[in-house]
């Protein structure tokens, strides 16, 4: 049986009270966090760093978070604070380094996951030799820098594809797709083969957490 896994991302949350909210969240039956990290470089956008997840861990926040790294280059140091900080997983585009290989091991040497993100155009083919190296793929379904657009539907394809390329090699690899996902394209996605849903505003922006989880959960193909 597949594990499925809602992952909200903090980005859509109110930070003017955060730790509550993403407490609220966890409250409401989230299994990961997903935390987004933006540069205003890589993408358009600026966002929060470890000192923001070291907060959320002070305040008392024990489920997994996966950071996803949206900033060029991507280095050892931003990488090692972000595990001092409490990270569970950390996750980097391919184009944001020429050592995609070295980044992976350093996260692995950790006793962190793993994650690729690719972009919407960006080719499988980056996966082809370090497959072995990752715990998570994460499609992205919205070009990343900001929470709140539409789903690019050409990714359900992309979707279809990445899962016959996981379920044909030995590894335990979860397929998760990032952006833009709500009620109406949530079963497609999960039909197309993902089991992580990366989902930010459709949470925070419900008025009950609780029931908008419960809603999503109950779509999921077992
Ligand atoms: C976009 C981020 C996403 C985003 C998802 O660059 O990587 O994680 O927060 O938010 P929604 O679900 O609102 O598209
Ligand atoms: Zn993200």
């Amino acid at each position: 049986m597949k594990e499925y896994l809602i992952e909200p991302s903090i980005l859509a949350a109110d930070f003017s009270k955060l730790g509550e909210d993403v407490s609220n969240v966890i409250s409401a039956g989230a299994d990961v966090l997903h935390f987004d990290v933006m540069d205003n470089h890589y993408v358009p956008n600026l966002s929060i760093g470890p000192m923001v997840l070291k907060s959320l861990r002070n305040y008392g926040i024990d489920i997994p978070i996966n950071v996803h790294l949206m900033i060029k280059p991507i280095n050892d140091r931003l990488i090692l604070d972000f595990l001092e900080a409490g990270a569970t997983g950390i996750s980097f585009h391919p184009e944001s380094t020429d050592h995609v290989d070295r980044f992976l091991q350093l996260i692995k040497e950790h006793g962190c996951k793993t994650g690729l993100v690719l972009n919407p155009s960006t080719d499988l083919s980056c996966l082809e030799y370090v497959m072995h190296k990752i715990d998570v793929i994460i499609l992205m379904s919205v070009n990343p820098g900001f929470g709140g657009q539409i789903f690019l539907p050409e990714i359900l394809r992309k979707i279809t594809q990445t899962r016959k390329l996981i379920d044909n090699n030995p590894y335990d690899i979860n397929l998760a797709v990032d952006g833009g996902i709500n009620m109406s394209n949530f079963c497609k996605i999960c039909e197309s083969g993902a089991n992580v849903f990366i989902i930010g505003s459709a949470i925070f922006n419900a008025s009950n957490y609780h029931d908008v989880i419960y809603n999503f959960r109950s779509m999921l193909l077992y």
